[in-house]
């Protein structure tokens, strides 16, 4: 399959809430999965989720290593995510940059859980089962949102960290990468 177009904020496909996968393995599933990974690559992203490219679907893809733009050393697996469930490990809350590819251009500061706990299952239906922390945690929660509806803006709590992404690099400020 190939690139897709990715939907940008105001398309109402994107704050729907997605529909759990009940069969793992089938064609369909896998043409999703090759699409997904084939329109993060084009536009250089680190994850992106099934609703982006307009299928109403409980799937996600992320993955990171050696990241040009990404100054911070950890690495996030090559990882294809269905079904995701996500438990915080404490209350511990972590504020960082994110930028979306549904909403390109920009950036804004988000609070999100600095540890979780994750699972799922990949495109054969075999569990997937995770502690995490850090960008890999706020990566898989800004994926997992979109499945619920919910676009980064949407959790942004100072308006005034929210903006396009050259001004925010020209104020001097650390910015993330779209996902
Ligand atoms: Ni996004």
């Amino acid at each position: 399959m190939s690139e897709q177009r990715v939907l940008r904020i105001g398309n109402p496909l994107l704050h729907e809430v997605a529909e759990q996968v009940s069969e793992f393995g089938t064609p369909p599933l896998r043409e999703l999965v090759v699409d997904l990974w084939d329109t993060m690559a084009a536009r250089g992203g680190v994850g992106i989720a099934a609703p982006q490219i307009g299928v109403g679907l409980r799937v996600v893809v992320f993955a990171m290593r050696d990241h040009p733009l990404h100054a911070d050393p950890e690495s996030i697996p090559q990882t294809v995510l269905i079904n995701p469930v996500i438990e915080p490990m404490d209350d511990t809350i972590e504020d960082g940059w994110e930028g979306c590819l549904s909403v390109p251009g920009m950036r804004g500061l988000v609070p999100r859980y600095q540890r979780i706990h994750y699972m799922g299952r990949d495109v054969d239906g075999a569990p997937i089962d995770r502690e995490v922390e850090g960008f890999h945690a706020r990566v898989v929660q800004h994926e997992c949102d979109h499945l619920d509806g919910v676009l980064y803006p949407q959790r942004i709590r100072d308006m005034a960290q929210f903006g396009f992404e050259e001004e925010i690099s020209l104020a001097g400020k650390y910015t993330q990468l779209e996902c």
